[in-house]
Order: structure tokens, then sequence, then C-alpha cells
């Protein structure tokens, strides 16, 4: 489209992982279109609905009393890549190219611009459905919080908040037995929910995917804790956590989805190795995928809310190829490609690290 027309129409969809505050921004850009003369179409499953051409009006009552439910309305999926789109033929999957019929549809619904919610795999597609002409604007959502270019994604806090809860549960059972209990937390190759979580929930040792631990030093925690009166330990490990000598503990791998590897499993191998060289008795639980459902935090919603309705009035400034990005207390706009330059990993002078350090917290270093 040409930069003087106005925006008249907008698609928006929610692609890869869900988490909570989707539906706070789907609510956040559909309630202010009115006002900017906007019509909203809600496509359904993410960039799988764009390819295959599902979706459906949105209206100010089908946002109605949505800001504090979790999930999406849209529904969501992280193999619909339009430039890995998984096909099924004789019985195989084969990876083919589908982003012209991306395009068509977009064309065929008449849409000025496209709103897409989601993380780093979202924003690489939005990038290139961009560089094919289509109008893209990013919001940035995520538990694992690893997107540059933007200080926080939606559903962080959240995700963070069922961590901190599980560690405080996990507190009193652990004491009362005089356990060690391991936590295995999500967040891809960034350990920002081991680290947030397990500073807000009180964990004794934290093992994150940027500080590659020592087996050692994590028994010599415990074995100190134990001369110091406390009987039990509480270990938040990151998925993507990793000894020194040793790799990331990948569960398995499918070839559909934008990042293949499916992370998991580095809970059980590191209660299994306290267990066998401290002697204690140890439990693990696998927090999973209770850290992206449920209602969002007041944060969220707030964010989310923010992130919506700022993402609506780019459309109608016609700033596209942007993602809405909070910076400090502000919402602002950066390109797309700032945002997936890198991922935002934990730096170890993180200012949250050195607290963590100072209240006695081991990163196993
Ligand atoms: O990116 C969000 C996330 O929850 C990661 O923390 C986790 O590794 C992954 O998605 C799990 O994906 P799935 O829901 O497909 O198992």
């Amino acid at each position: 489209m040409s930069r003087n027309s106005k925006v008249k129409r907008i698609g928006i969809l929610t692609g890869g992982g869900d988490c909570p505050g989707l539906n706070a921004v789907i609510r956040g850009v559909t309630k202010p279109a009115q006002d900017y003369g906007m019509s909203v179409l809600g496509i359904i499953d993410g960039f799988e609905g764009l390819v295959e051409g599902r979706a459906r009006e949105l209206k100010n009552d089908d946002v109605s009393g949505i800001l504090g439910r979790g999930g999406t309305i849209l529904g969501s999926s992280n193999k619909g890549d339009p430039f890995h789109w998984p096909e099924s033929k004789d019985g195989k999957i084969e990876i083919v190219n589908r982003a012209n019929s991306a395009l068509k549809n977009y064309q065929a619904w008449n849409l000025d611009a496209l709103i897409a919610i989601g993380g780093d795999g979202t924003m690489h597609i939005c990038n290139k459905l961009g560089q094919l002409g289509m109008n893209m604007i990013g919001v940035p959502k995520t538990i694992d919080n690893d997107l540059e270019a933007t200080d926080l994604t939606f559903g962080h806090d959240s995700a963070v908040y069922v961590v901190a809860e599980a560690l405080d549960r996990l507190h009193t059972t652990a004491s009362s037995h005089h356990r060690v209990i391991v936590m295995e937390v999500m967040g891809r190759y960034a350990g920002w929910i081991a680290l947030n979580g397990g500073l807000a929930g009180g964990a004794d040792i934290i093992l994150i995917p940027e500080i590659p631990f020592s087996w050692e030093k994590v028994y010599d925690k415990i074995l100190k804790r134990e001369l110091q009166g406390k009987k039990f330990s509480l270990v938040c490990v990151a998925e993507g956590a990793k000894p020194k000598d040793g790799e990331m503990v990948i569960k398995g791998t499918d070839i559909k989805r934008h990042d293949p590897t499916q992370l998991g499993g580095i809970g059980e191998l590191v209660a299994k190795r306290i267990e066998e060289n401290t002697g204690r008795e140890t439990r693990v639980t696998v927090l999973g995928h209770l850290q992206r459902g449920g209602s969002p935090t007041p944060f969220d919603r707030i964010l989310s809310t923010k992130f919506g309705t700022f993402a609506i009035d780019l459309a109608a400034r016609h700033k596209f190829g942007r993602m809405v990005a909070l910076k400090g207390d502000l919402i602002k706009n950066v390109k797309i490609e700032d945002a997936i330059s890198h991922q935002k990993l934990v730096q170890p002078n993180n200012q949250n690290v050195i607290a963590a350090k100072a209240v006695g917290i081991s990163f196993g270093e």
C-alpha cells in the first residue's frame, strides 16, 4: 500500500507457544479500532491460519471480558511457519515454502497491515513477510523473555509468579522432610525464568544456561547448608542449563517447528547426581506448561494492554516493520530486525544475578 493511504483493515494473529496476556493484547488492539475507523480480522491458529485462509472478524463483543483470560481466543501454533511449512506427502513430512499462500490471503482479505504477536520465531517470520510486501507490526510475547530490543516480553512476569509460588510450596515440604528438591523450569536457551523465579521464590541454587555449572559446587552448597543447620535445599534449574563439562539435555526434536530442538530432562539428571553424590534424599518437580497457562498477572495485563493499544496506533501511523517494545517505563517502537539480531541472554553481571549472589544463592560456579 502507498504510505499516504489510510489503514482501514488490519489483521491480527498469535504465533508460537501461548502465554498469559495474549488476549489482553488482542483486546488492546480491537477495542480502539473503531476510533481509528479500522476493522479487525482475527487470523486463526497463527501463521497456519494465514497460509490456510482461516480467519474471523473481531468486534468489541468478541474481546469483551477476556482481559484476564489465559491462552488466546484466536488459537496459536508453533508449526505454521509459511517459509518452513510441513506438508505430508506419501506418509512423509516434507518442508515446503508456502509464503505465497500467506501473501495471497493477506491480499484477498484486503488487509492494510498485520499485527503478529509472538516470540523470536514469529518476529523472524514477520521480517520475511515484510520483505514480501506485507505491512507487519510485531508485539513481543514469550514467557522466556529472550527477545532483544525490549526490556521485557509480556507473559514473563506471569511465568515468574508461577515459579515463585511453586518454590514457596516446595519450600515447606522440602523443609519438613529434610530433602533436596530440584525444580526444572522453562526458558529455552535463556535463564530469565529460572533467575527471576528462583530469586523471587528463594531458591538456594539457580542453574542457568548462561552460567555453566560445576557439579562439585552444587554438592558443596547443599552440604554447606547442612552444616549451617539447613537440612533441605531448593534447586531451580532452567531447562537449558548445562554443566561445565556437558551439554544441554534434549528431550526430542520436531522438524515441523521453527526451532526443532525440544529441551527437557536436566532436572532429573541434576536430582539423580545430587542424590548419588551427597547421599541426600532428592526429589524433582518439572513445572512444564503450568508456567504458560492461566491468568496473566496485573503487571502483564497492563503491559499487554499498552502493547496492543500502541500496536494499533503504529498501524495508523504507517510504522511498518516495527515491533512495540518496553524501554524503561515507556513503550517505544524498534525495527523488527533489531529484535531478532540475537537472543537476549542473562549477562553474568546482571543486577539480579548480583543480588542473588549477595543473599547467598549459588549458581554452581
Ligand atoms: O518458548 C516458550 C516455551 O514454553 C519454552 O520455554 C519451552 O522450551 C517451549 O516453549 C515448550 O514448547 P512446547 O509447548 O511446544 O512444548
